[in-house]
C-alpha cells in the first residue's frame, strides 16, 4: 500500500524575539505569572516585512533543501493557517508563486491550532489517492497581527513562525513497521465557537478582528479532548503509549502538555516541548517543534512519533507517523 513518508523538514522564525519582561510596559503582567501559568518564556514576533507567506516560503525552502528536492518536484502546496496574507487568494498560492511554481495546485486549510494535523491527514489522502506524489505541507502563522495588545489574558500567549515538511508517496507493507503516516483521527465541535474565536471576518464585520479566548474554559476541555482522540488513534494502529518514541503535542501551554502526557502514561523524556521559546504559534507549532527535535538529533528515521493538536472551533486531532 502507499504510505506518505516524510522526506524533509524545515522551519523559519521572525528575527525579533519578545521576552516576557518586554510585556511589562505594555500590559499589567509579570514574567513569573506567564512562566507559571503557561511555561512560555519568549516568542518571535513578525516585523512588517515578515508575513505568513514570507515565513511559509522560508520554511518551505528549508524543507525542500533537507529533502534534496526542488519546487519542480512538488505537486501540491498545502498551507495550514488562520492568518493568511489576504482574505483571498489562498496564501498557499502566493507561496507557490514565490517558489517559482506554475504547475500543480495549492490551497489553504483553516483549522486554527489543529491546522497542521488536519493538513497532514489531508495530504496523506491526496498521496494515497494518487492525485499527488509529493506534497509540500506548511504551517505558517502571524498571530501577532490578530492579537488585542491591550488584553493581557491573550497577548502574552501567542507567537509567529512557520514549519514545513515534504511528504512523498512510497510503497509500504501495510503494517505499523512502515515509515510514513500510519493512523489519524480528526474531530470538531462548533458548540464551543465562543470559547476561542476571532471577533471579525469578511462576511460579518468586514474587518480582520481580534482573537478572543476564555482561557479557563479551553483549558477545562483540552486534556479530555486530546487524550480521547489520541486513544482513538492508538486503537486504529494497535499501539499503546509504550510503543511511542516521541510525543510532539501542540504547544499552547506547558500545563496542558504535561497533564495530557501524564493521563496517557507517556514518559516525560519522550515529550517534545518548545512552548517556552516559541509560545503558541497555532498551525505552526507542531512542525516547529518537530523541526527542533529533528535538528537536535532526538527524532531519527524510523522513530514512532505522535502528533496532536487542539484549537479554535473547537477542532482537535492526532496523527501517528513513523519518521
Ligand atoms: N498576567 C497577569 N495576570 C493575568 C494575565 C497575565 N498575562 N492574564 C490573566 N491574568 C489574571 C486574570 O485576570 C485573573 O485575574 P482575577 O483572578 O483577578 O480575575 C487571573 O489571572 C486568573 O486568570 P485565569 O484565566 O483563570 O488563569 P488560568 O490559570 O486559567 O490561566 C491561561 C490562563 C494561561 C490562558 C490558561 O487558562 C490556558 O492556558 N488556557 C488554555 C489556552 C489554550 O490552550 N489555548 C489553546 C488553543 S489556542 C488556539 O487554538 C488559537
Amino acid at each position: 500500500m502507499i504510505r506518505s513518508v516524510v522526506r524533509g523538514i524545515g522551519s523559519a522564525l521572525p528575527r525579533r524575539i519578545m521576552k516576557n519582561t518586554d510585556f511589562e510596559g505594555i500590559v499589567d503582567t509579570t514574567d513569573e505569572w506567564i512562566v507559571q501559568r503557561t511555561g512560555i518564556r519568549q516568542r518571535h514576533i513578525a516585523a512588517e516585512d515578515e508575513t505568513t507567506a514570507s515565513l511559509g516560503e522560508a520554511a518551505a525552502r528549508a524543507a525542500l533543501d533537507a529533502a534534496g528536492l526542488t519546487p519542480a518536484d512538488i505537486d501540491l502546496v498545502l498551507l495550514a493557517t488562520s492568518t493568511p496574507n489576504n482574505t483571498f487568494p489562498a496564501t498557499a498560492v502566493e507561496i507557490q508563486q514565490r517558489l517559482g511554481m506554475r504547475h500543480g495546485f495549492a490551497f489553504d486549510m483553516q483549522a486554527v491550532c489543529s491546522g497542521f494535523v488536519y493538513a497532514v491527514t489531508t495530504a496523506d489522502l491526496y498521496l494515497r489517492g494518487g492525485m499527488a506524489r509529493r506534497v509540500l505541507l506548511i504551517g505558517s502563522e502571524t498571530f501577532s497581527r490578530i492579537l488585542d495588545w491591550n488584553d493581557r489574558s491573550t497577548c502574552v500567549l501567542f507567537g509567529d513562525g512557520a514549519g514545513a515538511i515534504v511528504l512523498e508517496a512510497a510503497e509500504g507493507q501495510g503494517t505499523i513497521a512502515d515509515r510514513g503516516v500510519l493512523a489519524s483521527s480528526l474531530r470538531s465541535d462548533g458548540t464551543f465557537k465562543d470559547k476561542l474565536f476571532v471577533d471579525g471576518g469578511p462576511s460579518t464585520t468586514g474587518t480582520v478582528g481580534h482573537l478572543r479566548m476564555e482561557g479557563r474554559e479551553v483549558f477545562k476541555h483540552a486534556v479530555g479532548m486530546i487524550t480521547d482522540v489520541i486513544e482513538a488513534t492508538y486503537t486504529q494502529a494497535g499501539i499503546t503509549s509504550e510503543d511511542l518514541d516521541w510525543f510532539v503535542p501542540h504547544q499552547a501551554n506547558r500545563r496542558i502538555i504535561d497533564a495530557s502526557a501524564k493521563k496517557l502514561g507517556i514518559a516525560e523524556e519522550k515529550v517534545v516541548v518548545t512552548v517556552d521559546r516559541h509560545g503558541n504559534t497555532s498551525a505552526a507549532s507542531v512542525p516547529l517543534a518537530l523541526s527542533v527535535a529533528v535538528a537536535d538529533g532526538r527524532i531519527k528515521k524510523g522513530d514512532l512519533v505522535l502528533l496532536e493538536a487542539m484549537g479554535g472551533g473547537f477542532t482537535w486531532g492526532a496523527v501517528l507517523v513513523r519518521w
